[in-house]
């Protein structure tokens, strides 16, 4: 079984593809009416044409509130999870997991959050599970509450210890890591994953706080000289700042921002879609850790604070 929490876009992706695929998943929402909608309704993940290419009725699918964490985990050890929750969402999570985390059998949980900062703080306050950290671009995007737009599909890479594979890491490879490719889905190991989060970041950092604050789609980005302008600032601020922290970048990380903004030409990025629901962004965790960096090295990234400070004073509301 793998418990997928966070029935976001990708929360949903992940859930009904697996689930589609006769992997027994569970699926944990935010809100009760969330988790009643898709018991309901099952899921349903679209094309990008709009034809239905899975459904799971909910009679198929476990699914429940978070809040029913505690009570409905109080004896078993869960062994794997997706978490799929956005930044903002992880705390509250591990506040409701915590409690009851078994310590005799370890818990594997892949962190597909955008940003960085999550990892270390799962970390702290989890020191006995294990961490797959994950990078994905698939696109997707949600449509109600049980119902998903798979709008272009991506890579998913998860990071791989690179010392030797622990018993954990085997049965991940069996498990989770096959179920995953049964279900359709690109995924690979990577040893090399905090590159792969750092590139993930940047192209966040570029893409996402500008589409916000233009309330414009992906591609629009792309289709005007000064929107490309701000774009390279960002870029360059952005390497700058791994520059003066000695992280490795590539010289093609542009051609792929860009190349990802053509790929979701027609998308609202995920801040725009928070900005758009009135909820509260990830500009802290990507923007805005961009700026702690800077400070840290003694350099800085004037661009990106000002857009992180036009987002955190939007004042939208917590998750
Ligand atoms: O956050 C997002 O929306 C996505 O990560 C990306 C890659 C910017 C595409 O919209």
């Amino acid at each position: 079984m793998i418990d997928i929490i966070g029935a976001g876009s990708l929360g949903l992706l992940f859930a009904g593809r697996l689930a589609s695929s006769g992997t027994e998943v569970r699926l944990w929402t935010r809100t009760l009416e969330q988790a009643r909608m898709i018991a309901c309704e099952g899921i349903t993940v679209f094309d990008k044409k709009g034809r239905t290419a899975v459904h799971v009725p909910g009679d198929r699918l476990q699914v429940a509130p978070l809040a029913d964490w505690q009570r409905l985990n109080s004896h078993t050890a869960v062994q794997w999870i997706l978490l799929m929750t956005k930044q903002g969402g992880v705390d509250e999570v591990l506040k409701q997991i915590l409690p009851v985390a078994k310590t005799e059998r370890a818990t594997g949980i892949v962190c597909l959050q955008n940003g960085i900062g999550h990892i270390e703080r799962i970390r702290r306050a989890w020191p006995e599970a294990v961490l797959y950290p994950a990078v994905t671009t698939e696109g997707a995007k949600r449509q109600g509450a049980a119902s998903v737009v798979h709008a272009g599909a991506g890579i998913t890479e998860i990071g791989w210890p690179e010392e030797q594979e622990k018993a954990q890491d085997r049965n991940f490879k069996q498990y989770v890591l096959n179920r995953l490719l049964a279900a359709g889905f690109d995924v690979c190991l990577s040893k090399e994953i905090e590159n792969g989060m750092y590139r993930k970041l940047l192209i966040n950092a570029v893409i996402n706080p500008l589409t916000a604050i233009w309330r414009i789609r992906n591609g629009e980005l792309l289709s005007d000289p000064v929107r490309l302008h701000m774009m390279r600032k960002l870029y360059d601020e952005g390497i700058q700042v791994y520059e003066a922290h000695g992280i490795h970048w590539e010289s093609g990380w542009w051609d792929q921002i860009m190349n990802v903004c053509q790929a979701t030409a027609e998308n609202h990025s995920s801040m725009l879609a928070d900005v758009l629901a009135q909820s509260m962004t990830e500009v802290a965790s990507i923007n805005g850790q961009l700026v702690q960096m800077a400070e840290l090295a003694g350099v800085t990234a004037p661009t990106h604070e000002v857009l992180w400070q036009l987002i955190e004073g939007m004042r939208l509301k917590e998750e």
